[in-house]
């Protein structure tokens, strides 16, 4: 089966509740405007947790071709951890996906990769897809290390999952120096790591898996460059930050297949 690709908008710590329903309102309107097909492609949300019930309405209510999901998820069921938000409070907003162990929950909350991995097996446990960040900071990229590093982040967050859990996972890999910089990874970039990544989970967990797993590509990604990302064999998607914000420019990236550059 083919792999369905994946734009994700993480709107990170930017759009409270009430500007959210103008994004999402704007955001269908682009979409219906390019004419979006969503058997092409999937359009995903990911706006702050306090949005998340506002986003729902929004998208349940005008049956929207949008997805949504959440940022983060604790690592632990429930109990007296002051802050945090349960994977099953998340189920219950309709989230299908959660974004783990992005660089900025690893550089500003010191999530290590045991953190990521325990997330990683709750959501899956709840039926939430994890969608687990990778991707090295530029003193590794300028060693040419960046290959290991990112697999040994993977090894990390796949410890004890097992085959058929893992082959719902998505996996983005981001490189730390491209996020929020303007500075984007070429296209040769992306597939040397995606496909580095994909050849882990196939010595891991066999053809299957490996060809089931989307894997994404995250990091200054604007709609001038997505037609270059896309045709690369192992990019099954984008981890849009900044340009998720900006409707007209999210609705284009989603409508990659159909680019005038394509
Ligand atoms: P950016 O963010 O597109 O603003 O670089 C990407 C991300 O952090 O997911």
């Amino acid at each position: 089966m083919p792999r369905k690709p994946l734009i994700a908008g993480n709107w990170k710590m930017n759009v409270n509740h009430i500007e959210s329903v103008g994004l999402v309102q704007k955001l269908a309107w682009a979409l219906t405007d390019l004419k979006f097909d969503p058997k092409k492609a999937e359009c995903l949300v990911i706006p702050p947790f306090t949005d998340l019930r506002t986003v729902q309405i929004v998208i349940e209510g005008d049956r929207l071709p949008i997805s949504w999901g959440a940022q983060d998820v604790s690592e632990h069921q429930n109990g007296a951890y002051t802050g945090d938000v349960s994977a099953d409070m998340l189920v219950k907003l309709g989230c299908t996906y959660v974004v783990i162990g992005h660089s900025e929950r690893r550089q500003y909350h010191n999530e290590s990769d045991r953190t990521v991995n325990e997330k990683s097996r709750l959501a899956l446990d709840k039926a939430l897809t994890p969608i687990i960040c990778v991707g090295e900071g530029l003193g590794v990229r300028r060693a040419g290390e960046h290959v290991e590093f990112t697999l040994d982040q993977v090894r990390g967050a796949l410890e004890d999952i097992a085959a058929d859990a893992a082959a719902k996972i998505v996996i983005a890999y981001e490189p730390v120096w491209a996020i929020g910089t303007g500075e984007v990874a070429t296209p040769d970039d992306a597939q040397e790591v995606c496909g580095a990544i994909r050849e882990e989970l196939r010595t891991r967990y066999g053809d299957d898996v490996a060809d089931a797993v989307r894997i994404l590509y995250g990091g200054s990604v604007k709609a001038s460059g997505i037609v270059a990302l896309m045709v690369k064999d192992d990019v099954d998607g984008v981890l849009v930050g900044g340009a998720s914000l900006d409707p007209q420019e999210f609705a284009l990236i989603t409508r990659f297949y159909e680019s005038p550059n394509s």
